[in-house]
């Protein structure tokens, strides 16, 4: 068969271009490290979490030092609040150290996403999101719910005070695992 150089030229550059767009997708969901929120975090019933009868760190929800690298949130997204994070209660966490932030939600669908990082999930009730992160800059980000969940969503968001992890003064209890 006889194809012509123009042709073998054509040929070519769509070859590179499906190898191009094949590197660019596994790159994205491998090398940048970018994962779907998932179910990992479990089910919960809401009808607890709002009676705070779960059994679990919602119960009393906020910071929980697992270890120096490792601190854990508990926090419950209600109408319209985020416990905490809301007011005069914002998340306060370490710089430069492991965070997993455990959400769920005591009423209707809700959303968490924190201002400059790509922290941000629904927040469904019955469901546990789990999302770790690291903060490399000191700072307050803000903190903001993005599903529409009633009169007042436009008024949910709160704050995230990352301290460096120097003069990070961890006042809950500790917890051994
Ligand atoms: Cu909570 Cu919108």
């Amino acid at each position: 068969m006889q194809v012509h150089s123009f042709e073998k030229v054509w040929l070519g550059a769509a070859l590179l271009l499906i190898v191009g767009f094949i590197a660019t997708v596994t790159y994205g969901t491998a090398g940048a490290g970018v994962k779907m929120v998932d179910d990992s975090g479990g089910e919960i019933d809401p009808e607890a979490v709002k009676s705070g009868d779960t059994g679990t760190g919602f119960d009393d929800p906020g910071v929980v030092r697992q270890n120096d690298s490792h601190y854990v949130v508990y926090v419950v997204a209600q109408q319209f609040q985020f416990v905490p994070g809301s007011g005069d209660n914002p998340i306060r966490i370490p710089a430069d150290t492991r965070v997993t932030f455990r959400v769920t939600s005591a009423d209707v669908m809700h959303g968490f996403s924190i201002t400059e990082t790509n922290i941000n999930t629904m927040v469904i009730p019955g469901q546990v999101a789990d999302i770790t992160a690291k903060f490399d800059e000191p700072g307050t980000y803000g903190l903001v719910c993005h599903e529409y969940c009633g009169a007042g969503h436009h008024a949910m968001g709160g704050s995230v005070e990352v301290v460096p992890k120097s003069e990070y003064e961890y006042n809950g209890t500790e917890v051994q695992n």
